[in-house]
C-alpha cells in the first residue's frame, strides 16, 4: 500500500487561488499541503521571479516577456484579478520572498524555466544564503539546466521532468546523478515505478489533471505528484 505519496501543491493550491502567488501558497498550507511546486524565471535585471509562463500576459494585467522586464515592472502588475476579484492586487513574488516566508513551514520543488544559463547559479546562491538546501528539490524539463545545477550545487536533489521514460532518459538521469525522474501522470504505471525504484530513483508525477489520474498515480506507487487540488489528494490518501 502506498501511504507515502507526497502531495505537492502545484504552483500553490492553484485550483483555488492564482498560481504562483502568496495567496496560493498560503492556501496550500491551510489545506495542509506542506510541499510547494513553483516556477522560477530570471528577470531582465537578474532577479528570480516566481511565474510560470514566458510572458506575463495570461496571469497578470500586463504584457511582455518576463526576461524583458525588470523585477520592479513585474511586481507593479496585478497577478490576481485574472483569477478572481477576491485576489485583485496579488503580486508576482520573488523566489527569495517565497523561501523567506515559508522556509520553516514548507518544502520547495523549484522548477527552472526560461532559457538563460545564469539562473541555476542564482538559485543555488540563494538556497545557500537562506540555508534552505534541506527543503529544496530542483526540477526542469531542460536537461541542460539540470546539468548546470548538478555542477554548481551537487548537494541539491534534482528531478527531470519528462513526458515518458525510456532507456535513454534513465541512462542520462543516472549519468547526471539525479534523485528523481518526474514522468507525466499518464506514463506512471506500477511497472515503471518498480523499475525506477529498483534503480534508486524517486518517481514524482506531474500533469495530474483529474482525480482519476491522481488515484492512478497513487496506486502505481509513485512517491509524489504535483496537483492543483492537494486537499483532494490528501483526503484520498487518508481514506485508504
Ligand atoms: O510538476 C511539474 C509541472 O509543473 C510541469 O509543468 O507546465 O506546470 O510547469 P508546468
Ligand atoms: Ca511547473
Amino acid at each position: 500500500m502506498n501511504t507515502d505519496c507526497i502531495a505537492i501543491a502545484h504552483r500553490g493550491a492553484s485550483e483555488y487561488a492564482p498560481e504562483n502567488t502568496v495567496a496560493a501558497f498560503d492556501l496550500a498550507l491551510r489545506l495542509r499541503a506542506r510541499h510547494f511546486e513553483l516556477d522560477v524565471q530570471e528577470t531582465r535585471d537578474g532577479q528570480l521571479a516566481v511565474i510560470h509562463d514566458d510572458t506575463v500576459d495570461r496571469t497578470t494585467n500586463g504584457t511582455g516577456k518576463v526576461a524583458d522586464l525588470a523585477l520592479a515592472e513585474l511586481q507593479a502588475l496585478d497577478a490576481g484579478s485574472w483569477f478572481g476579484e477576491a485576489f485583485a492586487g496579488a503580486r508576482i513574488p520573488t523566489l527569495e520572498e517565497v523561501f523567506r516566508r515559508y522556509r520553516r513551514k514548507a518544502d520547495f520543488h523549484v522548477e527552472i524555466k526560461g532559457k538563460g544559463t545564469r539562473i541555476t547559479g542564482l538559485v543555488a546562491e540563494l538556497v545557500r544564503l537562506l540555508e534552505v538546501a534541506g527543503q529544496v528539490t530542483v526540477t526542469s524539463f531542460q536537461r541542460e539546466r539540470l546539468e548546470e545545477m548538478r555542477q554548481v550545487a551537487p548537494e541539491l536533489p534534482c528531478g527531470w521532468l519528462v513526458v515518458n521514460v525510456d532507456d535513454a532518459v534513465i541512462e542520462r538521469a543516472q549519468a547526471l546523478g539525479l534523485a528523481q525522474i518526474c514522468p507525466k501522470a499518464a506514463a506512471v504505471t506500477p511497472e515503471l515505478v518498480a523499475r525506477l525504484h529498483g534503480l534508486g530513483f524517486a518517481v514524482r508525477a506531474w500533469g495530474v489533471g483529474t482525480e482519476e489520474a491522481m488515484r492512478q498515480v497513487v496506486e502505481a506507487g509513485a512517491d509524489g505528484m504535483t496537483v492543483n487540488f492537494p486537499d483532494k489528494l490528501l483526503a484520498y490518501l487518508a481514506s485508504r
